[in-house]
């Protein structure tokens, strides 16, 4: 079973995607870490953000491994531990360029499919319903208001030991918005058959218990 959890920039759907994938005992794929680890290396290997040819090459040469660890899921590019580095501020502002390339996006979808090719799997991204996985059993976009997804990334970032302002996180947030809804490749959209749930104010383990439910419901 492929359970398909698309939405915006800060809808939450990686803690919630984790959530599902815990309370229904199978594994999580984060696509997003997929991407921000190529953007990752083409910033540290000097390689342009508008060069898809490039990047594509680079996505093939620098093949990201997801390892279920006991604190999450650590994100391995040959052999060196880039979990961390991949959440950094210059990836987050480089990664919606790099993703919006059409031979990128060949490679990763390729890749995502191979991964999830056995097993039962929770996976979210942006075009996991539409693109990745259409059959997926079940599909849900996940989605809160913009103030919201900011504040959520203020708190994240404050957290993590960063200083940063509120009204540049909620600029940030709008405008990769506006560059994943946009693209011409794969652009971000409620896929077909997809259940569309609004989690402004909603707390976590309530939308993690109505997904699970979901896919429980398509088992029995
Ligand atoms: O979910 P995230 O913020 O970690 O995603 C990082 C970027 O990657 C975001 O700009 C959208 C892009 N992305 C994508 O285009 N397709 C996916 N399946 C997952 C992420």
């Amino acid at each position: 079973m492929i359970v398909a959890i698309d939405g915006p920039a800060g809808a939450g759907k990686s803690t919630v995607a984790r959530g599902v994938a815990r309370a229904l005992g199978i594994g999580y794929l984060d696509t997003g870490a997929m991407y921000r680890a190529l953007t990752l290396v083409a910033l540290r290997s000097g390689v342009p953000c508008d060069d898809d040819a490039a990047l594509a090459r680079l996505a093939r040469e620098h093949p990201v491994h997801l390892e279920q660890g006991p604190a999450g899921v650590r994100v391995i590019i040959r052999g060196d531990d880039v979990t961390a580095a991949i959440r950094e501020t210059e990836v987050t502002a480089s990664v919606s360029e790099v993703a919006a390339h059409p031979g990128v996006r060949l490679e990763m979808v390729a890749r995502q499919r191979d991964l999830m090719a056995q097993g039962d799997w929770v996976c979210d991204g942006r075009d996991i319903g539409s693109v990745v996985f259409p059959g997926a059993e079940v599909k849900v976009f996940l989605t809160a208001s913009v103030s919201e997804r900011a504040r959520r990334r203020h708190a994240e970032l404050v957290a993590a030991g960063e200083t940063v302002d509120l009204r540049a996180i909620r600029d940030g947030v709008e405008r990769r918005d506006h560059a994943d809804s946009s693209r011409a490749a794969s652009p971000l959209v409620v896929a077909d058959g997809a259940a569309v749930l609004d989690t402004t104010g909603l707390g976590v383990d309530e939308v993690v218990a109505r997904i699970a439910g979901m896919a429980r419901d398509v088992t029995s």
